[in-house]
């Protein structure tokens, strides 16, 4: 049997009529940049998040740097982030010449929010966490040492859509939340797009502003801008996507019950999880240390696997100057090791879910 690692053609497939009704609807709408798909789908989502605002951008990796950029982040300024970040999430520092202060991460693979305290220095301006996998980091203790520091919390959440920390989503608790639609995501479109969300209106009307080369007014650039605005047609899409999230996250969940109740194999271990997240399983992440004779074992039997990500962030290339050695953080440098994502999406047929268990717990 033939197991493929994700099939968004099937996930598409689940709701095509509505996408395909989408589509049309913006392109008979003769009107494809900052129009009302946009608005509506930018209303959609703060309702659905319960907050103020919801910037529509291009992408996760335009939303983290617009939401640096409009806090002032700049040379000198320090940022703390997971040491197993996604090279994005630390690029929304850098492209604002800013600093990350890298911290390892803990047994759930989320940053270890008891030793981010001690890298504060009177530098600091923001913490980073980066919800991965669907999990999402400590943010009572993130919130607690934020406000006793006077620190901005920026979430990345490109891959939490829907998750929760003690019953409160994900992208909910920072000063800004990252989203990223792009296709795999829990909320995915079909091309690039994304979002911040805030309650504050300053920032929001800030990103606003960034977003469309820093003006509200045609040719009237009240600050220095870019070009990363969502267009019609994702935003279209979209609204069709945010109306079946919640039920995509339940099948991956129910996906990722099964898994766990049933892989027992002792050399395959599936991530930990917070019992007070709501996780949503973007990913299935397992840990393996022999990992490529894993991945060799299951492509022979027809599975598709991943690993996310096999450099962490402080080892790559682009970052050689800041001199990090692949041991600096050991967690982080054990999951780039043994990290592999077994195959999990919506519309994944129970058969191919009953094989994956089968040749898995059968890895020698
Ligand atoms: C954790 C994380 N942050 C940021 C991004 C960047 O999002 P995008 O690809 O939409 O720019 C991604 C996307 O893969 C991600 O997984």
């Amino acid at each position: 049997m033939n197991v493929a690692y994700s099939m968004l053609k099937r996930t598409f497939e689940l709701h095509k009529r509505e996408y395909e009704a989408a589509a049309l609807r913006a392109l008979n709408s003769g009107w494809y940049i900052l129009g009302k798909e946009m608005e509506t789908f930018e209303k959609q989502f703060a309702r659905y998040l319960g907050v103020k605002h919801c910037v529509a951008l291009n992408s996760g990796t335009g939303a983290l740097i617009l939401a640096f950029r409009a806090l002032g982040i700049k040379e000198e300024d320090e940022v703390i982030c997971p040491a197993n970040a996604y090279i994005a999430s630390v690029l929304g520092i850098t492209e604002n010449r800013g600093t990350p202060i890298f911290v390892d991460a803990d047994d759930y693979m989320e940053i270890d929010a008891d030793a981010i305290e001690s890298k504060i220095t009177d530098k600091t301006k923001a913490i980073l966490p980066v919800h991965l996998y669907g999990h999402s980091s400590n943010m009572d203790k993130i919130r607690a040492i934020a406000d006793r520091h006077n620190l901005y919390v920026i979430e990345d959440c490109a891959q939490c859509h829907g998750s929760t920390y003690n019953g409160k989503l994900t992208g909910t608790f920072g000063t800004i939340g990252c989203f990223s639609f792009y296709p795999t995501k829990p909320l995915g479109a079909f091309g690039d797009a994304g979002a911040i969300v805030t309650n504050n209106d300053e920032l929001a009307e800030k990103v606003r502003l960034l977003r469309n080369y820093g003006s509200k007014i045609k040719y009237h650039n009240e600050i220095v801008g870019v070009n990363s605005r969502m267009d019609e047609i994702q935003a279209a899409l979209l609204q069709v996507g945010l109306k079946y999230l919640d039920e995509g996250n339940k099948e991956r969940q129910r996906i990722a019950e099964k898994y766990l109740a049933q892989i027992t194999n002792p050399l395959v271990l599936p991530q930990k999880t917070d019992p007070k997240v709501n996780h949503v399983y973007h990913l299935f992440p397992v840990l393996v240390k022999e990992r490529d004779r894993f991945q060799a074992y299951l492509k022979e039997y027809g599975i598709g696997s991943a690993v996310h990500y096999p450099i962490p962030s402080y080892m790559a290339e682009c970052y050689k100057k800041w001199g990090y050695a692949w041991g600096d953080f050991p967690n982080a440098c054990r999951y780039a090791k043994q990290e592999v994502s077994l195959p999990i999406y919506a519309g994944m047929p129970e058969e191919e879910i009953d094989y994956v268990i089968k040749i898995v717990n059968r890895f020698a």
